[in-house]
């Protein structure tokens, strides 16, 4: 089933955040999840021993650049869905994780728009792809919006990444603490208590918008295997 990793060597840029909530966002709609945690940190790991994760999210931990390839060909076998965090580095975990992804999400600060970032990604991506001889669907996500400045800025940086060739997604994930308190207190997002946590509605809206959006690009990718993902 299909693989999505998340992917930016900038240290930051929403990765865990981003994959994080679209798996609570998959789960909630019922589908079997597998998280790959690919960064030594270990954040989703530790997310994940926090109370309120869904028994339909798995969490595979402790995965080396030897073992990857077999993990996420496991996960996509048993689940249905795989989503890969990687760690804020290139490193040949990243590559091979790319490899094997039908889809790469490429997190990266709407505000400071770190281009280099994205486009080291980027080159990663189509350096695999010719490797594989396979397109590797990918988009840049952005990333902590400013949810009050919805901005000139933000239009300015779309229309540079658009004129550049590069695909952008029209969700971008707007800088809430609703994120930070799910990443730091465990749970799904719409199991945040409203009183303890302002827009709690508003990010969950935010987070089935992303959800959609990745479900719809799947869907529209066609895998060499010739099966619809
Ligand atoms: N949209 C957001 N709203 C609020 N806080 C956010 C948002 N995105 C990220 N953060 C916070 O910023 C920090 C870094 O985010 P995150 O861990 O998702 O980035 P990352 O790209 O995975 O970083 P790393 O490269 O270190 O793995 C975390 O403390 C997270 O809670
Ligand atoms: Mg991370």
């Amino acid at each position: 089933m299909p693989v999505i990793s998340f992917a930016n060597p900038k240290g930051g840029a929403g990765k865990t955040t981003s994959a994080l909530l679209l798996a609570g966002e998959l789960a909630a709609r019922g589908a079997s999840v597998s998280i790959v945690d690919a960064d030594p940190e270990r954040w989703i790991s530790q997310w994940g021993a926090l109370p309120g994760k869904p028994d339909n999210i798995t969490i595979v931990s402790d995965v080396t650049e030897d073992s990857i390839v077999d993990v996420v060909e496991d996960a996509s076998t048993n689940n249905q869905f795989v989503i890969i965090d990687l760690e804020g580095t290139a490193s040949l975990m990243v590559a091979n994780a790319i490899g094997m992804s039908d889809l790469v999400i490429i997190p990266t600060q709407g505000a400071s728009m770190d281009a280099k970032g994205a486009s080291k990604t980027i080159k990663l991506i189509r350096n695999q792809a010719r490797l594989a001889k396979r397109e590797i669907p990918h988009a840049v996500l952005l990333t902590r919006v400013s949810a009050a400045v919805a901005s000139r800025s933000l239009k300015n940086v779309r229309d540079q990444l658009d004129a550049a060739g590069i695909d952008v997604m029209n969700s971008s994930i707007v800088e809430r603490a609703a994120y930070r308190d799910m990443l730091d207190f465990g749970g799904l997002l719409s199991k945040l208590d409203p009183k303890q946590v302002s827009n709690v509605d508003k990010a969950v809206q935010n987070a089935m918008e992303f959800t959609a959006e990745v479900v719809a690009k799947l869907k529209a990718v066609q895998t060499p295997q010739g099966r619809a993902a």
